[in-house]
């Protein structure tokens, strides 16, 4: 029988760092470990700020979650985040090799989607995502995985993924300070879309919103791809700061008010359509032991309001307004802001859900919230690279996989259905 295969997943958030270990078989993606949210340091809007700090931090998830699921780990696959991630569509041709039976290979794959990747990126910039979308074989198109198809002209239509090589290294170089290996990188947005996006949504056009402390990671998705990435610099932070003006509170005491409102309304204890009602915030030492309703959700629909605006000003300036029709699905942390679905819904005009994690089983009550959605993504992204690409993790003898194929096969083939 096929061994399991343990993967670790961190991901470094400017609010907190969570790590999962899982145990993968070719069929379930187990948790046997979480940290929980470990408080974030030496990280700024998704940037390695403070290096020593941030080694801490993630040092101390790590642990926590091996301590937990009671294995040692090497390597890891990380989040990248930060407004200097970039995207762009690129177009790669190649000729199909001649062969006996004309047939397109994973070669031929490999090479199409390498030429894809022969765009002018300046040096200062890496690539973290090359993702085919669609493969053009003789001019017909649609064709997701064109291997064993038969052809002259190989086309590709990709979608890259790009970052500051500065603060990408940065980051790595904090990652293996704690001691271990970074296997992969993931944008956030990719990882969250990962684990909570359907494939039907992705299908039909949707647009992925993770609103995490310092940062909003968007992606766009389109006939099952995504087709343009974005990070605005601006997260549940900001409605927590302009709690704390707005009431003359103490940031960490506007930061539980928020909390507090967002948990009473989950739980249905306020119905936020009768905005007149006062809030009890009598434990917070205010010099008020209650406040309204009204003035707490209108400094609160403000910045949401300016947050999906800016979100709508990046979708228009590329000319996806109107052609998402799955709407939006928004998650992260500030997923769990009060009102924030009602907001998003009046603002962008779309249908809006809210992603909650999805596709993993065992340990899963701490990673059951918006929160998780980007470290649950990036074990969902590790698992399909493993079974995509390098089956050998599994020790699987089949041997239809030679150790020989390039990585960039593994890389994208995870990417497709
Ligand atoms: N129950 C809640 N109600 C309202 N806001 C919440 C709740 N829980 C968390 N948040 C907010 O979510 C934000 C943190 O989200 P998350 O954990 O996704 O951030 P992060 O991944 O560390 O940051 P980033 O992605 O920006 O680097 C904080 O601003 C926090 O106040
Ligand atoms: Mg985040």
């Amino acid at each position: 029988m096929a061994k399991d295969k343990i993967i670790t997943g961190i991901d470094i958030g400017s609010t907190k760092i969570s790590t999962t270990i899982a145990s993968v078989s070719e069929n379930k993606i187990s948790v046997i470990g979480v940290s929980g949210n470990v408080e974030s340091k030496g990280i700024k809007k998704g940037n390695v700020v403070d290096i020593d700090a941030a080694v801490e931090a993630i040092l101390s998830s790590l642990e926590r979650a091996e301590r937990m699921a009671g294995v040692s780990v090497s390597s890891v696959f990380i989040t990248v985040n930060g407004s200097h991630i970039e995207t762009l569509n690129s177009h790669g041709v190649v000729a199909v090799s001649p062969t006996q039976s004309s047939e397109i290979t994973q070669e031929d794959v490999a090479r199409v989607v390498e030429a894809a990747q022969a765009v002018s990126i300046p040096s200062t910039r890496e690539i973290i995502h090359v993702i085919p979308r669609d493969f053009i074989v003789d001019s017909q198109d649609g064709i997701k995985d064109p291997v064993g198809m038969s052809g002259v002209r190989l086309e590709v239509e990709t979608n890259i993924i790009h970052g500051s090589s500065t603060a990408i290294r940065n980051l790595v170089k904090c990652v293996t300070q704690a001691g271990v290996d970074v296997e992969e990188m993931v944008y956030t947005g990719i990882a969250s879309a990962e684990a909570v996006l359907t494939d039907t949504e992705k299908e039909l056009g949707t647009l992925l919103v993770d609103i995490g402390g310092g940062t909003t990671s968007i992606v766009a998705f389109l006939e099952g791809s995504p087709v343009y990435s974005c990070v605005l610099p601006i997260g549940g932070k900001l409605i927590s700061q302009d709690l704390a003006i707005g009431l003359r509170a103490r940031l960490e005491d506007a930061e539980k008010i928020k909390i507090k409102l967002s948990n009473d309304a989950a739980l249905k204890m306020i119905d936020p359509s009768k905005k007149s009602d006062e809030f009890d915030v009598s434990e917070f030492g205010l010099e008020v032991d209650s406040i309204s309703k009204n003035l707490l959700y209108k400094i609160i629909d403000a910045r949401l309001e300016e947050i999906f605006r800016l979100i709508a000003l990046e979708i228009s300036k590329v000319n996806l307004t109107g052609k998402l029709p799955a709407g939006v699905v928004v998650t992260g942390g500030g997923a769990l802001t009060s009102g924030v679905e009602r907001m998003a819904k009046y603002t962008l005009k779309v249908p809006t859900r809210i992603g909650v994690p999805k596709g993993v089983t065992g340990l899963i009550d701490e990673i059951q919230s918006p929160g998780s959605s980007a470290v649950v993504g990036t074990i969902l992204y590790g698992s399909n690279l493993i079974r995509s690409g390098s089956l050998l993790s599994f020790e699987n003898n089949k041997g239809n996989m030679k150790k020989s194929i390039s990585k960039i096969i593994e890389k994208f083939k995870s990417f497709l259905p």
